[in-house]
């Protein structure tokens, strides 16, 4: 496995390369990150993996100065997993001189959901995979379904971009308890760690209403709200959507099924995301 750094070396050791199965993170990695690596694999080869605490996504008052930056750690466990390159850019390897140029999503899906509650956030996350995209050139990038929206945003970005990489989606690795893994939930207190799995039961509550035929969506929806924040939350929004375009649907939509719940709250002061298909 090989460290890479800059954009140029990352280029040399992936030339010829035409199957390459590419997963961008964040760092910090847990089971959900190396699921998407096992997943790559079967979709391609050599896998490499990028390690790039994105400044781009996060806005003014998030969490980008204590974001975990684990990469020894990280190493070690991609070495594990085989991975060919693990490309850990610094911020001037990635934006030697200001990113001025931006990939912007389109209003409605970047607007809505966690583009509401995160301006910019979507845009930051286009940019940079983008970026890493053009460096990497993957056959195959895989994204988990935990942000669905992401998955989405960045799937629609590689169809009207002709890019030629297609996106792959991995499932959501949880936690026994049903908590979705995730890079934050070291910030969660013993306390809030005991209730954080309360919103991936809320899903599947919502979930089974639906599935029992229960139709009013808007009071499922705000009964659920309330119930967060009875329980001490603070939720930005939780809410049943299509899963094409991650509208609401109306009263026949329901009844086509294809849905997915999203949610999004803040306990103390860490923000949970987590999604349920229906
Ligand atoms: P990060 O939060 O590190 O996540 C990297 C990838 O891992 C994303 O595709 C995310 O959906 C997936 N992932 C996170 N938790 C997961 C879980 N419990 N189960 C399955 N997959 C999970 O998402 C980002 O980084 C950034 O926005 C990035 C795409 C790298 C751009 O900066």
């Amino acid at each position: 496995m090989k460290l890479i750094r800059s954009i140029d070396e990352l280029r040399a050791q992936l030339r010829g390369q035409n199957r390459t199965a590419f997963v961008p993170t964040m760092g910090n990695l847990h089971e959900g990150h190396l699921s998407l690596v096992r997943l790559a694999r079967q979709h391609g080869d050599p896998v490499v993996t990028s390690i790039f605490v994105n400044p781009l996504q996060f806005g003014p008052g998030e969490d980008f100065e204590r974001y975990p930056r684990t990469l020894d750690a990280d190493i070690e466990k991609l070495q594990k997993e085989n991975v060919y390159v693990v490309f850990a850019p610094t911020e001037r390897d990635l934006y030697p001189q200001p990113q001025e140029y931006r990939v912007q999503p389109p209003g409605g899906m970047g607007d809505m959901l966690e583009g509401e509650f995160r301006p910019g956030f979507f845009q930051g996350v286009c940019t940079v995979v983008m970026k890493l995209m053009v460096c990497a050139q993957p056959r195959v990038a895989v994204f988990g379904k935990k942000d669905y929206q992401q998955l989405m945003i960045v799937r629609e970005m590689c169809k009207q971009f002709a890019m030629p990489t297609d996106v792959v989606a991995g499932e959501t690795i949880r936690d026994c308890d049903g908590l979705a893994l995730s890079s934050r939930n070291r910030f969660l207190t013993p306390e809030e760690r005991v209730e954080a799995p309360m919103l991936y039961r809320l899903l599947n509550q919502i979930r089974d209403k639906i599935l029992s035929g229960e139709k009013d969506i808007q009071g499922i929806e705000r009964r659920a709200f309330s119930k967060l924040i009875d329980r001490g939350w603070q939720p930005d929004y939780i809410s049943v959507r299509k899963q094409a375009d991650l509208r609401s649907p109306t009263a026949q939509e329901v009844d086509a099924g294809k849905l997915v719940v999203v949610a999004a709250a803040r306990l103390g002061n860490t923000r949970l995301i987590d999604n349920l298909e229906v």
